[in-house]
Parts: C-alpha cells; structure tokens; sequence
C-alpha cells in the first residue's frame, strides 16, 4: 500500500513494474476480503445512508456499478470509493490494469475484478452476467468496516491500520 501512495520513492528504472505487482497483490487482496459465502443482502448502517444519499438507494448503485463495469475496456477493476480522504460522497468509478483509487487519493470501498480471468470458465465473455451474478457473495460487513474507516482518513496510516491489508501483510 505504502509503494501505491509512495511511487517517486521507487527508482524509476523499476517504477513501472513494481506498481504493477504493488497494485496486483492491492487489488486481489481488497477483493478476496469483499466476498463472503452466503452474503449478500444489504448493507446497513452509515454506509447504507451513504449509498442512499449519493446514490438514490441501493439498486441505483448496483446498476451503475455494473455498467461502469461493463463499460470499461480491457483489463481493469470496478470500485465504490470515497472520493476524498475526509467524509467526501461515494462515487463509482473503474481504474485499468492494476490501478487503484488510493493513488488519486480516493478510499476504496468495495471492488470487483474486470480481468477476464475473474470470469472467463463461469460466463466466458459475458461480463455482464458476472457483474450481476456477483452480488449475492458480496461482504457488506467489509465494505461497511471500511467506510467507517475512512472517516479517519486525515490520520497519516490511514490505509494501513485496519486498512485492506492488515490480515496479508507478513
Ligand atoms: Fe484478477
């Protein structure tokens, strides 16, 4: 995480490949943590208020979540993040290759995986149907933990305490 928010401290030569490995292991970790079996449902508490305020309500959200997702082009990855560290409005948005939102300063929420090896053996090319059928193993819990967390984003490890990588990182 710190590599992803710290890239003129790598040496240029490798820049490009680390954050590419960085933001791999980043991504897959934040999406492994957001799905659960037998979730779904819906979220609750300040994230549900969130969602319904900046959203219109919860199917709003999905529905433009998924046509971010469908809509973006090659390999990439479909996020709800917060647009700025503190208390700033949800917003959908899709990053390609191994790019996350944290790099614009933006806290993410929750994640899926738009590489089409997330979804090729189960729906082939259809990215659509993998996007809808993703929903019922979301982990809302996760997602709702993580919004509460970036309401202390001013903080300077606000990613990394209770962030998406403390249960991965060795
Ligand atoms: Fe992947």
């Amino acid at each position: 995480m710190w590599l992803l928010q710290n890239p003129e401290r790598i040496p240029e030569v490798a820049r490009t490949a680390v954050l590419n490995n960085a933001g791999g292991h980043v991504n897959h970790s934040l999406l492994w943590r957001a799905m659960a079996p037998g979730k779904g449902g819906e979220p609750t508490s300040a994230l549900a208020d969130a969602i319904k305020r900046d959203f219109g309500g919860l199917e709003k959200f999905k529905a433009r979540f998924d046509e971010a997702g469908e809509k973006s082009f090659g390999s990439g990855w479909v996020w709800l993040a917060r647009v700025q560290p503190d208390g700033g409005r949800l917003q959908v948005c899709t990053t390609s290759g191994h790019d996350n939102p944290l790099t614009q300063g933006h806290f993410p929420i929750l994640v899926n995986d738009l590489w089409e090896h997330a979804y090729y053996l189960k729906h082939e090319n259809r990215r659509g149907s993998y996007l809808k059928g993703w929903w019922p193993v979301v982990n809302w819990e996760e997602a709702a933990r993580r919004f509460e967390r970036s309401d202390h984003s001013a903080e300077r490890d606000w990613e990394d305490k209770g962030g998406a990588l403390l249960a991965v990182t060795v």
